[in-house]
């Protein structure tokens, strides 16, 4: 399986950091942001990845991390022309994938958890289910794609609704399978002007397509100041602990 990060957008709830940088470069303790989701990938044995921006700090990225080889993987990049959304950005994976099922992580999620469990269970899954999104419980659901399930089944997906009918959201943590590139170009534009991948996805839930695995342990996406710092004091804290993002789950889920 390939995997794609998804290290794109404007990075605007993060202004002035992210005027003249991506979001993706800044520090989250004592690394670049872009670490994690590399780090998630290379602990699950997928190491051809696939990085998305922009034309404009492309460089940028590549001067930080080169082929990748230095953190144990193979970097590829593409340049997503435009922020104009995760749609947009995720088609620009479609020659990378070909046609074996990938996954993707955006670019600002930290987990600390191991998450190959989930990976795995999609072989089976995939017979009935078309994608699997990783989802997390939280306590401010208004910022997020909101998901109601049922059995093995997303139900609904509905991206920062005003009222939200559940705690449980999709994290930017997706597998799927190439067919999600024929979806993503008939995608028209949201109200915030974006193509969205969450469209997507709500598509194949209301087709009963679309299942998800429960994260146990702590989630993160550090796209705001609060979450950022957040992030930050919890890799200092598993520092300290000296242990690993995924052994974060042994201690229940706590941290502290
Ligand atoms: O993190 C979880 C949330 O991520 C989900 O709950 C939402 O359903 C999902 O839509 C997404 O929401 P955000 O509002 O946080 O998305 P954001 O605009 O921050 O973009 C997510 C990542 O995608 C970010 O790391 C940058 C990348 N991106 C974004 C845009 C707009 C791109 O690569 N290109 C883009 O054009």
């Amino acid at each position: 399986m390939r995997g794609v990060i998804l290290a794109g957008g404007n990075g605007t709830r993060l202004h002035p950091l992210t005027l003249v940088t991506n979001k993706h470069l800044l520090p989250v303790y004592k690394k670049p942001m872009i670490y994690y989701p590399i780090e998630t990938f290379r602990k699950l044995g997928i190491t051809e990845i696939l990085i998305v921006t922009s034309g404009e700090y492309l460089g940028h990225f590549y001067r930080l991390l080169r082929t990748g080889s230095e953190l144990g993987v193979e970097l590829h990049y593409e340049i997503q022309e435009g922020n104009d959304g995760t749609g947009a950005a995720l088609l620009c994976a479609e020659e990378f994938v070909k046609d074996e099922d990938f996954m993707v992580i955006l670019g600002d999620n930290i987990v600390c958890e191991n998450i190959k469990r989930f990976v795995d269970d999609f072989e089976d899954e995939k017979k009935e289910f078309k994608a699997k999104i990783l989802i997390a419980k939280v306590d401010d659901p208004k910022k997020y794609g909101v998901v109601e399930f049922e059995g093995k089944r997303i139900t609904k997906l509905v991206e920062k609704p005003d009222n939200p009918f559940s705690n449980y959201v999709n994290t930017g943590l997706w597998i799927c399978q190439p067919e999600v590139f024929s979806l993503l170009k008939k995608l028209k534009k949201s109200t915030r002007n974006e193509y969205e991948t969450t469209d997507v996805l709500h598509t194949y839930a209301k087709e009963g397509k679309l299942t998800y695995g429960i994260l146990n342990s702590k989630w993160t996406d550090a796209g705001t100041f609060e979450q950022l710092y957040q992030a930050t004091v919890l890799m200092k804290e598993l520092e300290d602990k000296a242990m690993q993002r995924d052994e974060v789950e042994f201690e229940g889920g706590k941290i502290g």
